[in-house]
Parts: C-alpha cells; sequence; structure tokens
C-alpha cells in the first residue's frame, strides 16, 4: 500500500485540526473537500481577493452534513497579522496557499503581489511558529526555475527570477530557510507546475490556460496562443497536489524536513498539443470546436519550457502521482461542461 493509501486510511481515525489559507481559491477548495471528506477539522482563511464563495457552497454539496459542520471559515487578510494569529490557534497542520497568482498580474501591479505573497507569506510564518503548529507547508512555485535553462527542473538548480510574481515565491522560499535556521521552525515547499482541476477559475485577465481555453471551447469563442506553441508546461492535475500537501504535511522524517519539492507528473506538453488534446476530448463529450488557434508574440516574464524532476519528492515523501495529465483532463473536462 502506497504512504498516500494509508494516510488516506489512516487520517479518519485520528481526525486533526487543519488550516488551509486561500480555501476559497482552485487549489484550496480542493484540499478542502479531500480533507473534510477525511474526517478532519478545518479552518479557512481568505480574503477572497480571487477566491469565491460558489467554490464553497460547492465543496458543502460535495460532503456530509457533519463533515461540513467541521468546517470553520475565517474571512480575513494575511496581510494582516492579526488575522493570521486568529486562524492559526489550536491548528496541527498549516497549508498555506493564499497568494496572487499570475505573472501578468505581478506584472500588472507588483506592489500588491509582494504584499500578499511576501507580507503575507512572512505574517503566517511568525504566526505558525508563535502557534507551535506541527508543521507548515506552503505553496511555493516553477516560477523559482526562472531563466535556468535545464530540463528537467532539479531542486538545486535554479536561475534568476523572470517576473515580480517569481520573485515573491522565491522569498518565501528564502524566509522559510531562514525560519529553520533561525528559530528551528519546520516547513516543505511544494514547487507546484501548473497545477488544473475543477473549480480553476476560467475568467478574468489572469486565468491559467487549460480552464481559459476549455471555457473559450465550450463557449465557441477565439483562441490566442502566445508564442509557436511550442512553448512546454508540465501540467499537474489537482489530485496530485492534493496528495503532496497531505504527505507533506504529515512527514515526521527530518532529512525530508525544511527541503521544497516539485510537484508535477515529469511529462512536457506544449501549447499546440494542449489544444489538440482539449479539442479531442470536448468532442468526445459532443463540443466540436473548429476554430483555428490565434497566434500572438510570447508573453513577457514567461519561461519557455518547463519539466519537473520528481525524483526528490518521491524519494522523500513517497509521492507517486495518480493521475497524468490526460487522465486529469478527461477528469476536469465535464466539471466546465457543466460549470462554465
Ligand atoms: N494554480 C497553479 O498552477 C499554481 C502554480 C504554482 C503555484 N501556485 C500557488 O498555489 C497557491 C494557490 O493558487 P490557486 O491556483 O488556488 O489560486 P487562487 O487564486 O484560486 O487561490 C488563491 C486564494 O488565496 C486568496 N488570497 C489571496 N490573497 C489573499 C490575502 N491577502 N489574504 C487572504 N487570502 C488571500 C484568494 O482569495 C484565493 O481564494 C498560490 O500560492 C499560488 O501562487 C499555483
Amino acid at each position: 500500500m502506497s504512504r498516500y493509501n494509508e494516510l488516506v486510511a489512516t487520517l479518519p481515525k485520528s481526525p486533526r485540526v487543519w488550516l488551509i489559507t486561500g480555501v476559497a481559491g482552485f487549489i484550496g477548495s480542493n484540499l478542502l473537500e479531500t480533507l473534510l471528506k477525511l474526517d478532519q477539522s478545518v479552518i479557512g482563511l481568505d480574503n477572497f481577493a480571487t477566491g469565491h464563495q460558489r467554490n464553497l457552497d460547492e465543496v458543502k454539496g460535495e460532503v456530509s452534513a457533519d463533515q461540513w459542520a467541521r468546517f470553520t471559515l475565517k474571512v480575513g487578510d494575511i496581510r494582516t497579522l492579526d488575522d493570521c494569529r486568529n486562524a492559526c490557534e489550536g491548528v496541527d497542520y498549516v497549508l498555506h496557499q493564499a497568494a496572487l497568482g499570475s505573472v501578468p498580474r505581478s506584472l500588472a501591479d507588483p506592489i500588491l503581489t509582494n504584499a500578499s505573497n511576501i507580507d503575507g507569506f512572512l505574517n503566517m510564518l511568525v504566526a505558525a511558529r508563535d502557534a507551535r503548529v506541527k508543521s507548515f507547508t506552503y505553496a511555493a512555485s516553477s516560477s523559482t526555475y526562472g531563466d535556468h535553462p535545464a530540463l528537467p527542473k532539479v531542486e538545486d538548480v535554479i536561475g534568476k527570477p523572470l517576473s515580480p510574481y517569481a520573485v515573491t515565491k522565491y522569498v518565501n522560499e528564502l524566509y522559510a530557510d531562514v525560519f529553520y535556521k533561525s528559530y528551528g521552525f519546520n516547513t516543505i515547499g511544494l514547487r507546484y507546475f501548473n497545477v488544473f482541476g475543477k473549480r480553476q477559475d476560467p475568467n478574468g485577465a489572469y486565468a491559467a490556460v487549460i480552464p481559459k481555453w476549455t471555457a473559450a471551447m465550450i463557449l465557441d469563442e477565439s483562441i490566442n496562443i502566445n508564442g509557436d506553441g511550442s512553448t512546454s508546461r508540465d501540467f499537474c492535475f489537482i489530485e496530485n497536489v492534493v496528495q503532496a500537501n497531505l504527505l507533506a504535511a504529515t512527514e515526521e522524517k527530518s532529512h525530508a524536513l525544511n527541503n521544497v519539492y516539485n510537484v508535477a507528473v515529469n511529462a512536457r506538453t506544449s501549447l499546440e498539443e494542449l489544444f489538440s488534446m482539449l479539442k479531442a476530448m470536448l468532442a468526445d463529450l459532443g463540443v466540436n470546436y473548429a476554430k483555428e488557434p490565434v497566434y500572438k508574440d510570447f508573453r513577457a516574464g514567461d519561461v519557455l519550457h518547463s519539466q519537473a524532476s520528481i525524483e526528490k519528492i518521491k524519494n522523500n515523501l513517497s509521492y507517486a502521482p495518480d493521475y497524468s495529465v490526460a487522465e486529469g483532463l478527461r477528469v476536469a473536462m465535464p466539471w466546465y461542461l457543466k460549470n462554465v
């Protein structure tokens, strides 16, 4: 039995208190759903900057009334230390997801991104340290690899950041490391690689490519490809990310702590391939998209190619991604068809 399967089997027998920051967002609400289904108690912190009440309502519909009763929402802002302290009270495991995502958003407003992603992160570290939580797992990012060309990406080999967003995520790692060295506070950073799945927002200027294109295909709108279509990513289905978070939070081996880990599947899909995959999968569901994509300039701040080595997380945290890109897309597409 895998460590994750064991964990899923044992957690309901020993319920813990989890804090999910950014709980109304895409990744946060998926973590919430899994943890409530495992009979855990969950505190959620969110200021609804990019998260939605509808995500929480949907989770409520997916769990039993008893499980939903174990969820406490605290509306608050990680830029306010008191909100972080209040949220951390009585918490065993912190899953810190709250941040402003998107490279273009950070280029448009670097000060706002800095405040949430760096000031907010530091507040959470201080609050969690002082509350003596058992573990602190945080959302890091593949953007930290910056301009380093090597593939696959190995955790210790990074380049210079290419955007304000990437700077903030790298600074998170630096602070986490210093909190261990200075205060003996343990953390694990998870460098997510282009996560996708249900409840990822398809709307707005800063939407990620998979929800944006899926919605455009369903609504028969035009699709832009930034660059020549060869740009590639290691797209990672949300269930793999949930697995990585639960494994990280409950990890106790000291050599595994105070590390950052890639969370991906070690595959590489180009934008052109992604376009064809989405089109074919939606066709199987009765959506026949006939438009050709429109090629635009490469986007500022974007990394050209991205693919993760997942050896470190496999070895240290026993991570074993259950879903390939295609398998994840097959699960996600019906949700978009129903909700777009
Ligand atoms: N989705 C990806 O592909 C991806 C890739 C790499 C890293 N990440 C990181 O994962 C985390 C979650 O991303 P997501 O895709 O779920 O994004 P999301 O925008 O759906 O969720 C982020 C949540 O954080 C909340 N939030 C933002 N600022 C806040 C603040 N100041 N105080 C309290 N709450 C605040 C938002 O309202 C939202 O609910 C982020 O830290 C992001 O940087 C995501």
